[in-house]
């Protein structure tokens, strides 16, 4: 199957979060949602937009010890990793990063050139970054 990219340029949260809310929509059995961009690009902000298309209403945080969350919701369940804090792609295996990856779930990655080879490479590549207008997000979405 060729791979796809759609870009998207949003000027606002909603906006991001709209964009999110279609993914999943096209994501009815879940998968891994690879999400690049520098800090402050908007990458936990678009977590923000699967989480709420999910029917979750907790707050997605990246806490400061945690790289896994895990939110139950109306759908399928989110699983959210910041891999910001990662040292070695090798600590991955003590938070069961291949288990969470076989779940039915959808799996959203800040970070994931930290997972290195670990990484699947059919994960959907989401790549955030502001315009020069520093306002505008351009929201690339790109699936295998
Ligand atoms: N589309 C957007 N429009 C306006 N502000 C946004 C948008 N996306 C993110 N932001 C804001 O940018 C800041 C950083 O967003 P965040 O999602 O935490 O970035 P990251 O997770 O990539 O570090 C937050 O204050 C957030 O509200
Ligand atoms: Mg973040």
């Amino acid at each position: 199957m060729p791979s796809t990219c759609s870009t998207f340029r949003c000027r606002s949260v909603p906006a991001t979060w709209r964009v999110a809310a279609q993914l999943v929509a096209q994501l009815p059995d879940g998968g891994v949602v690879a999400l690049q961009g520098e800090l402050g690009a908007g990458k936990t902000t678009f977590v923000q937009g699967l989480a709420r298309a999910l029917g979750i209403e907790r707050p997605i945080t990246s806490p400061t010890f945690t790289l896994v969350g895990e939110y139950a919701g109306t759908g399928l369940p989110l699983v959210h990793m910041d891999l910001y804090r990662l040292h070695s792609p090798d600590d991955l295996l003590s938070i069961g990063f291949s288990e969470y990856l076989e779940r039915r779930a959808l799996v959203a990655i800040e970070w994931p050139e930290r997972a290195g080879d670990l990484l699947p490479a059919d994960a959907i590549r989401v790549n955030i970054r502001l315009a020069p207008d520093a306002r505008t997000r351009i929201i690339e979405v790109r699936k295998m």
